[in-house]
C-alpha cells in the first residue's frame, strides 16, 4: 500500500480517523464523547473485550501490550490513523507518544519524559521545587534505614509514597508511627512494588478538601476543565481502604472551590508546571492532572497524572460542548490557541462506581450483570462499561459479567449536583450483580452532609 503523504499543514481536518488506547471506564467515557464528534470518520478500539467500546468502535484486530507497541505502529500506517487518544498512564509511560506521533498521526498523551510528572514523584517534586509550585515538603530515601531513621525524628505519622507507578497503590497514609513504619518496609523490602519501590517519599501530611484538575495544554497553551472531586476511599464516610475511585462529580461549587481558587491554580501551579516542563525540553501534549489538597495555606499538589482521572473523566466528558476529537487534535498539535468555541453545559454531574464483591483487594468476577438496559433508559442516565464482559461460550453464552474490581460507572446529569446524585442512586438500585458495593454520599461535600474526617 502507499504510505500516506505527510501532512505539513497541520491545520485542524475536518475528518479524523481515531485510535483509542486503553480499555476500562474512563475510555468509554472518552470513546462516547469522541463518538459525538461530527469529525470522527472512523475510531478503532485496542479493547473491544469492553462491550462499551466494542459498541462504538472498531477492534485493531489484535491484543494490545505495552511490550509489543510495533503492532500499534503498523496499524496506524496501515489505517491511517490521524489521532491517536491515550486513555491510561501505561503506554504513556512506555513511550507510546514517542513511537507514534508523526506527520501524520497526532498523539493525545504527553511522551515517555513528559508522563515522568506521574511516573516518578521524586522527579515531580523536583520540578515543582523549580517552579516554586506549593507542594507538602517530602524527603526522599533510597533505603528503609534511613527513611526509619528519618521516621523517628518526626513527632507525627508522615505520608509514605513510593515514587514509582504502582497503580494507585503505592500511597500510604498511616495512622500511627508504627503503621509508618510497616509501609516504608512495605515498599522497599520484598518486591510488592517492583521498580516502583527502589525509592520513597516522606511526606508532610496536610488537611483539607481534595479537588482534581484537569488542564488541557500543547505544552505553551491551556486550557483548564471542571475542577472535580473523587472519592477514594472504599466506604461511606470516606472510610476503608483506598481504591482507585468510587465515585466522582462535577464541577466543585462555590463554597468548596471558587473562581479566584481556580485563578490561582493556574497562575501558580499549572502555567510555572508546564513552564518548568518547556525548560527541561519537555513541551507537554495531553492533559495534566494535578490532585490537590487545599489547605489553609493555600492549594497544594500531592500529585500529577498525565492522564485524565478515572472515574472523573466520566463527569467531564458529559459537560464538555463542541467537537471533541478536534480539541484533542488540536492540544496534541500545538493548536489549542485555535480553539475558540470551548464551552462547557450548565449540568451538575455525579459518576458512581459500582464495584464488585471483594473490591479492592480480591474482586470476585465473572458474576452475571442485570438491569443495565433498564437503567440507560434513565432521563440523565449513561453508563460506562469499567470491567465488563461478554461471555462467548457455555450455557451463559451472551450474558454480561462482571470482569474486573470496578464494573460500571453510572453517570447522572442534573440542574443540581444533589438532583445528580438522586438520579444516579435510583439507576444504580435498577443495575444488580451479587456483591456489588457502592457508595451512596458521592458528592457529600457539595451535597452538603455532615463534614466528615477519614480515620
Ligand atoms: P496520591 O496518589 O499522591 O494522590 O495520594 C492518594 C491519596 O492519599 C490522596 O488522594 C490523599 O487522600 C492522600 N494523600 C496523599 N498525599 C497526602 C498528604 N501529603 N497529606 C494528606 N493526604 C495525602
Ligand atoms: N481518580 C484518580 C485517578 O485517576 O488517579
Amino acid at each position: 500500500m502507499p504510505m500516506p503523504k505527510p501532512r505539513r499543514d497541520r491545520s485542524i481536518p475536518d475528518r479524523l480517523r481515531v485510535l483509542l488506547v486503553g480499555g476500562g471506564g474512563r475510555e468509554h467515557a472518552l470513546a462516547w464523547k469522541l463518538a459525538q464528534s461530527p469529525s470522527v470518520e472512523a475510531m478503532f478500539t485496542t479493547h473491544p473485550s469492553n462491550p462499551g467500546l466494542a459498541a462504538l468502535a472498531q477492534p485493531t484486530g489484535f491484543d494490545f501490550s505495552v511490550r509489543e507497541l510495533y503492532r500499534l505502529a503498523q496499524f496506524v500506517t496501515h489505517e491511517r490513523i490521524d489521532l491517536v487518544v491515550v486513555g491510561p498512564e501505561g503506554p504513556l509511560a512506555a513511550g507510546i507518544t514517542d513511537l507514534l506521533a508523526s506527520d501524520t498521526c497526532a498523539v493525545f498523551g504527553p511522551t515517555k519524559a513528559g508522563a515522568t510528572i506521574e511516573t516518578d514523584k521524586a522527579w515531580a517534586k523536583q520540578v515543582m521545587h523549580g517552579a516554586s509550585v506549593p507542594t507538602p515538603d517530602a524527603r526522599i530515601f533510597k533505603d528503609a534505614a534511613g527513611a526509619l531513621a528519618h521516621l523517628e525524628a518526626r513527632e507525627t505519622a508522615p505520608v509514605i509514597k513510593a515514587t514509582g507507578l504502582a497503580a494507585g497503590k503505592g500511597v500510604f497514609v498511616p495512622k500511627t508511627m508504627d503503621e509508618a513504619a510497616a509501609a516504608i518496609h512495605t515498599i522497599m523490602d520484598g518486591d510488592a512494588f517492583g521498580n516502583a519501590g527502589r525509592e520513597l517519599l516522606i511526606e508532610e501530611r496536610l488537611q483539607g478538601p481534595e479537588v482534581s484538575i484537569f488542564a488541557l495544554t500543547d505544552g505553551r497553551n491551556i486550557l483548564i476543565l471542571d475542577s472535580c472531586q473523587d472519592h477514594k476511599r472504599l466506604g461511606a464516610g470516606d472510610a476503608g481502604p483506598n481504591t482507585g475511585g468510587m465515585g466522582a462529580y462535577c464541577p466543585v461549587p462555590e463554597k468548596i472551590f471558587d473562581a479566584k481558587m481556580m485563578a490561582t491554580i493556574q497562575r501558580e501551579i499549572i502555567v510555572p508546571t508546564i513552564d518548568a516542563l518547556r525548560r527541561d525540553d519537555i513541551e507537554y501534549r495531553g492533559v495534566l492532572y494535578a490532585g490537590l489538597m487545599l489547605t489553609h495555606a493555600g492549594p497544594k499538589v500531592l500529585e500529577f497524572n498525565a492522564r485524565f482521572g478515572d472515574p472523573e473523566c466520566q463527569c467531564l466528558v458529559q459537560r464538555m460542548q463542541g467537537d471533541f476529537a478536534k480539541l484533542l487534535y488540536a492540544s496534541a498539535t500545538g493548536q489549542l490557541a485555535s480553539i475558540e468555541d470551548f464551552e462547557q453545559s450548565n449540568d451538575a454531574v455525579v459518576c458512581i462506581v459500582l464495584a464488585s464483591a471483594g473490591y479492592p483487594e480480591k474482586p470476585t468476577l465473572g458474576v452475571p450483570i442485570m438491569g443495565i438496559d433498564e437503567a440507560e433508559a434513565m432521563e440523565g442516565i449513561t453508563i460506562f462499561h469499567a470491567g465488563t464482559r461478554i461471555e462467548e461460550h457455555g450455557p451463559k453464552a451472551g450474558q454480561l459479567l462482571t470482569a474486573g474490581g470496578r464494573v460500571l460507572n453510572v453517570v447522572a446529569t442534573a440542574a443540581t449536583i444533589a438532583d445528580a446524585r438522586t438520579k444516579a442512586l435510583a439507576a444504580a438500585e435498577v443495575i444488580q450483580f451479587e456483591g456489588k458495593q457502592y457508595r451512596r454520599d458521592i458528592a457529600w461535600q457539595a451535597v452538603g452532609e455532615k463534614v466528615r474526617t477519614a480515620p
